[in-house]
């Protein structure tokens, strides 16, 4: 059985930083952001302006439309328990939410990066798959640094960092650009340079998470990125 989804009693003052970093990242997000992400944001009724959500509410509702769930962490977790609650449907969210002074910048992920950011593609059957996939191949693959390094390169340049296509057109994806004023703006400068993807060359590509990206991957397909990710894993053994 899950731990239950509790979370501290915020006050006014943390609800109305939400409410400002909600506000505000969403009516930037128009017009930039794949549809992949706006629109499963704007039909999780859990995830909104109003308030720091819930995150018993949002696990609900990915329940019930592609089978996820939530867990909560303190913080960052190791890779290995991270890699296991993806290939079990859950992902992880700490409950912690910025100040107010902290708006655009953060040296770890908060709740508006988790949830904001993460959440609301999860409602996407194909990129729900793929996150499954990814977390079973990470279990597989546990103690193989390389290819471990492999699959976060993945990561980093798909779910936090990637594009995706859209009838013909390049929108901002990851979670790490979907969660920042700072980041979507810069990244949506770079849309008419970004690097086609290909499995090996995100998975050769290293990334540092405390400098702001230069390299930006466009996904065109995410079945396809699963089968990719498969066949890989396959001849690796
Ligand atoms: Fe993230």
């Amino acid at each position: 059985m899950n731990a239950p989804l509790i979370q501290p009693l915020y006050d006014e003052v943390q609800h109305g930083t939400w409410s400002l970093l909600y506000g505000r990242q969403r009516e930037n997000l128009t017009g930039k952001a794949a549809h992949l992400y706006l629109d499963a944001l704007d039909q999780m009724s859990a995830l909104t302006d109003a308030a720091i959500p819930r995150v018993d509410r949002m696990a609900e509702q990915l329940q019930a439309t592609t089978g996820w769930s939530l867990a909560i962490v303190p913080g960052l977790i190791p890779v290995d328990d991270f890699f296991a609650l993806l290939a079990q449907r859950q992902f992880c969210t700490s409950t912690w939410v910025r100040r107010r002074d902290q708006l655009d910048y953060l040296e770890e992920p908060d709740m508006f990066h988790d949830t904001f950011g993460h959440v609301p593609p999860l409602m996407n059957p194909e990129f729900a798959l793929f996150m499954q996939r990814f977390g079973e191949i990470g279990v597989a693959l546990r103690g193989n640094e390389q290819a471990v390094l492999a699959l976060q390169r993945l990561y980093w340049f798909f779910v936090e960092f990637g594009f995706v296509e859209e009838q013909g057109v390049s929108k901002a994806f990851g979670a790490g650009i979907m969660s920042s004023y700072g980041e979507t703006n810069h990244a949506w400068a770079q849309r008419l340079d970004l690097r086609k993807f290909t499995l090996d060359g995100v998975m050769s590509t290293p990334f540092t998470t405390t400098e702001i990206q230069t390299t930006y991957f466009l996904i065109q397909d995410i079945p396809e990125v699963i089968r990719e990710m498969e066949a890989w894993h396959a001849g690796l053994s």
